[in-house]
Formats: C-alpha cells, sequence, structure tokens
C-alpha cells in the first residue's frame, strides 16, 4: 500500500484542529474554536475551572463544574452542568447553581441520598443533595476570616433544577480564612455520612446521620505532606489494595501553589479511616499527576457497586496561567475521566490511573507501527493517512544494557514549533518539554521541561498516551507516573518523530488509534 507521510495525511483529513465533537456543536467550525478538544470536556463559551458534584444517578454521569458564565476569567462562580451516559459524550445544560446572598457558589460535590436521610425527598425519589463552599465577598471585604462556609442545594428532579436548603449554611466557619470544597461520602462501615473540607493548608472531617447536621471529627495533615500553598478540593475514599481484599482509604489533596513543577497540583495520601481519624500508612508525599495541567480532581459518588470504579476528573489548567491560556470563546478542558486503582509497590501504596474503557467508543483506524531500532532521529510513516490529533498511543521503548541518555517522541510542524515526551536516563525523569511547543509568551510559568521521577522496569519505558487539539496526557510505567500538559501550537502538529541521544534504542510495540 502506498505509504503517506503523517504530514501528509493531516492535509488530506482536514484539520481535526478545530472541530467540536460536543454533541450540540457538531460540525461547527470557526476561528474562535482553535485549540477546542475533541474528546475532553469544555464549557460551550466562557470560563470554567474545578469539576464539582460528580455523581451518577439513573444511568446518567452529571458534570457540575466552577463556571463564570459572563467572561473568559474567573468571576462570581456559578455551577455549570452537563450530563452523559457513557462519560466522553457530553450534553450541555442550563447553570444549576447561581450566587446568591450568602456568597459565589465554590467547590464541593454531590450525593444521592437513596434512604431519605434528610427528609428532603422521599424514599421513593430520592433527593440529588449539593453540598458545596459559600464564598461571601461582603464578608472577605469587610475584614472577616469567616467569609467561606458550607452550603446545601437538592433536586427532585434528577438533577434538573436545584433549590437552596432554607437553612444554609450548614457547617459555619471555624475562624479559618481558607474553609472550602466540601466533598461528602457515605460511609458504608459506620453507616453515616462523612464530609471533607479543605482548611488553611489541612483538611478537616464533619460527620453526619442525616447531610443536614454535622459534628467535627477531626483535622489531619498539619505536618505532613505538601505544604507549599493552600490546601483545596479534598476527596476521600476507599479503595481494594491490588484489586484484593484488602482496603485503604485514599486522600486526595489539591495544594496551590507547591504543586512538583510549579503552581497547582493534587497530592495523595493512603492510609486508614475509622469513620473519625485518617491515618496515614506512611509519610510519603505522592502526586497524583506530576503534570503542570492536572488540578482539583475529585471523584464521582454513587458508581453502581457493579461497576465498582473509582473515576476521576481534573481540571485541565493551571492557577499560574489558567487566566491567560490564548483560548477566545471559551477557557479550560478537563482531563480526561481516569479510572484509578491502588497497587502496593516495594511495601508502598501507589495508585493507579488509566483512561477509562469508555475511550475505546471513540477508536476510529489504528496503526500498529512494525518494531524498529532508532539511532538519532526518525520520522514515523503510517501506511494509512493519520492525524496527530486527537488519538491514543501506546509505545514500548527497550532500552538494552547501555544507559542511552535520552530519547522519546517528539510532535512538530512546520513553524519548528514540537512538543517532546521523552525519558532522561540520567536523571532518572520522565518529561514533556513544551517550551517550543507553539504560543508560550502568555506566561513566564509556561514554558517548561516539566519532569516526574520514573524507574524503568525490565529495561522498559512504556507509555500510553491521549492527545487532543491542546493536550498530552502520558501515563507511564503501568500508569502509576502520569504528566498531563497543555500547549498551544500556531498550526497542528504534523510530523511524528522518535528520537535517542548517544546511543540506540528499539521500540518493540507501537500502536495508535485515530480517535473521533
Ligand atoms: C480550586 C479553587 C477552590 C475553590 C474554587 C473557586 O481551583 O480555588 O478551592 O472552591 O477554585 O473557583
Amino acid at each position: 500500500m502506498k505509504k503517506f507521510i503523517i504530514s501528509l495525511s493531516i492535509l488530506l483529513i482536514g484539520s481535526t484542529f478545530c472541530m467540536y465533537a460536543q454533541s450540540n456543536k457538531q460540525n461547527k467550525v470557526t476561528t474562535t474554536e482553535t485549540y477546542r478538544p475533541v474528546y475532553h470536556f469544555t464549557p460551550d463559551s466562557m470560563w470554567m475551572n474545578d469539576p464539582n458534584g460528580l455523581v451518577y444517578y439513573k444511568g446518567v454521569y452529571h458534570l457540575f463544574y466552577q463556571y463564570y458564565p459572563h467572561a473568559t476569567v474567573w468571576g462570581p462562580m456559578h455551577w455549570g452542568h452537563a450530563t452523559s451516559h457513557d462519560l466522553v459524550h457530553w450534553k450541555h445544560l442550563p447553570i444549576a447553581l447561581y450566587p446568591d446572598s450568602l456568597g459565589y457558589i465554590f467547590s464541593g460535590s454531590a450525593v444521592v441520598d437513596y434512604n431519605n436521610t434528610s427528609g428532603l425527598g422521599t424514599k421513593n425519589n430520592p433527593p440529588l443533595v449539593a453540598i458545596f463552599a459559600y464564598d461571601n465577598p461582603v464578608l472577605a471585604n469587610s475584614g472577616s476570616n469567616k467569609f467561606q462556609y458550607i452550603g446545601m442545594a437538592y433536586s427532585l428532579d434528577n438533577g434538573k433544577t436545584w433549590t437552596k436548603y432554607a437553612k444554609n449554611p450548614i457547617v459555619h466557619n471555624p475562624g479559618v480564612r481558607d474553609f472550602r470544597d466540601s466533598k461528602v461520602i457515605w460511609d458504608t462501615q459506620i453507616h453515616q455520612w462523612i464530609m471533607t473540607i479543605a482548611a488553611g493548608d489541612e483538611v478537616q472531617f464533619y460527620a453526619s446521620s442525616n447531610l443536614l447536621h454535622w459534628t467535627f471529627q477531626s483535622g489531619f495533615g498539619k505536618s505532613i505532606g505538601a505544604h507549599g500553598g493552600v490546601w483545596e478540593c479534598p476527596d476521600l475514599f476507599p479503595l481494594k489494595v491490588n484489586g484484593g481484599k484488602q482496603t485503604k482509604w485514599v486522600l486526595l489533596v489539591s495544594i496551590n501553589p507547591g504543586g512538583p513543577n510549579g503552581g497547582s497540583a493534587t497530592q495523595y495520601f493512603v492510609g486508614n479511616f475509622n469513620g473519625h481519624q485518617f491515618t496515614p500508612s506512611d509519610t510519603q508525599t505522592r502526586w497524583i499527576d506530576y503534570g503542570k495541567d492536572d488540578y482539583a480532581g475529585v471523584t464521582w459518588s454513587d458508581i453502581p457497586v457493579k461497576d465498582g470504579r473509582r473515576i476521576f476528573l481534573g481540571w485541565m489548567s493551571n492557577w499560574q496561567y489558567g487566566t491567560q491560556v490564548p483560548t477566545v470563546k471559551w477557557r479550560s478542558a478537563m482531563t480526561f475521566p481516569r479510572t484509578l486503582s491502588l497497587v502496593k509497590d516495594n511495601g508502598s501504596y501507589v495508585l493507579e490511573s488509566r483512561p477509562i474503557r469508555e475511550i475505546a467508543k471513540l477508536h476510529a483506524k489504528s496503526v500498529t507501527i512494525k518494531p524498529l531500532q532508532i539511532t538519532g532521529m526518525k520520522n514515523i510513516t503510517t501506511s494509512v493517512p493519520f492525524a496527530l490529533s486527537p488519538m491514543e498511543m501506546n509505545i514500548t521503548f527497550h532500552v538494552g544494557t547501555k544507559t542511552e541518555n535520552r530519547f522519546g517522541i517528539q510532535l512538530s510542524n512546520d513553524m519548528n514549533e514540537k512538543l517532546i515526551v521523552g525519558y532522561d536516563a540520567v536523571k532518572k525523569q520522565l518529561f514533556v518539554d513544551r517550551r517550543k511547543s507553539g504560543i508560550v509568551s502568555f506566561s513566564p510559568d509556561f514554558p517548561a521541561i516539566v519532569t516526574a521521577p520514573c524507574v524503568l522496569k525490565n529495561h522498559q519505558l512504556k507509555l500510553h498516551i491521549l492527545i487532543d487539539a491542546a493536550s498530552i496526557e502520558v501515563f507511564a510505567q503501568n500508569r502509576t507516573t502520569v504528566l498531563t500538559d497543555i500547549f498551544f501550537p500556531t498550526k497542528p502538529y504534523n510530523q511524528l518523530s522518535l528520537f535517542v541521544k548517544n546511543s540506540t534504542i528499539s521500540v518493540n510495540h507501537f500502536q495508535m488509534w485515530q480517535l473521533q
């Protein structure tokens, strides 16, 4: 079959760069849509940050999000709303929660109150309950420390419309400036609701039998973990270790600034939770994603037991430059949803993140590249037309016995813009180099080599990569090391190359899927 080089194929297929696959906007191609992802969630227009109120009910995944409908920069927060039947195709819905006299609607969670413990619905029609933070700008300006507190709203029509609880707030501020981002779970061990709240640079746990009245249990984190900034958007949930019988609790805590590559990032702790207190298994600081662009991520509530997954979604940006990225009509996307699992590796508990299996629904054609040896730089050609975005890639590098210096993958265009995903064998680091990836000058914090510690196993580096119009998510070494980074080339990348410096390297597994 005739060989096309990838750059040619891109022209043949037409640019996916401006295409917008969210359900109500098919085929809409305008210049304001440049960088619109094809399979990552974005708001239809205007500003979005954290995912909020992730909940599954009656076959529908709900995604609420921090939303400012009047500008493409942060402003008085609302909860935007979208729903999906498969976590892949999303439908935009009207704004769910508007600011009111108690304040802006900051981040929080949602649960199905199946037993109607709150009395806000009935057993036959259980309420969906959203538990969010209020941020009161009037109190903040008056110099009070108590301008953030926790409120509630409920829906009796499957999440379509919401009523604010008449006796808000449900948790008063104990005198902590940053007191927000309530995440609620039903603790099946001791049959009570547990709320985790970020409070300064620690978290606080509260318990309740009815979602309305909450009692402080304990604080966690003052002397453990990263403390380069305030703690935000916690999430607490149990996971089976290696899918077996043992259960450990995972506590996610986002931090801004103070991430491993600067700005915002999400750390996690693994330990035990007895309904009152969280006890970590060790004092190690771990990061769910080393990339610069995965923040405020939390997991879905009420995924059916027979499904059993713990599904995570993060905001794919960074507070260092989130309000400056060069999109016109909207700002920010979410990560692709990920399934989290817990593995015990060398006596230590580690989270594995993998793209949800529903990604297979997006698979169009697949291309397998035969095993190959690389010396220097090698441009990859495919036997069928293949665009570099949107796509999914699995690739395994075999480094032999000699220690190669640096090797990896380069995406580039004829503007000499390039994005590099590589491994530095001397530093034992995986990296994404976006210094020359395209438009980078909007913030001094954007051009960067983003790194993650990463040790080769059996002389191999296994990468699973998701690429969309303006993002790359790299899952390495069985997906325990993750790097998520955004980029803005002035023209789509149309050349894929593999490279190695100072050595020869072999690639023994290399498969790509076009996504649609
Ligand atoms: C995290 C965060 C939250 C807060 C929200 C405000 O990105 O700062 O702590 O609730 O964003 O939009």
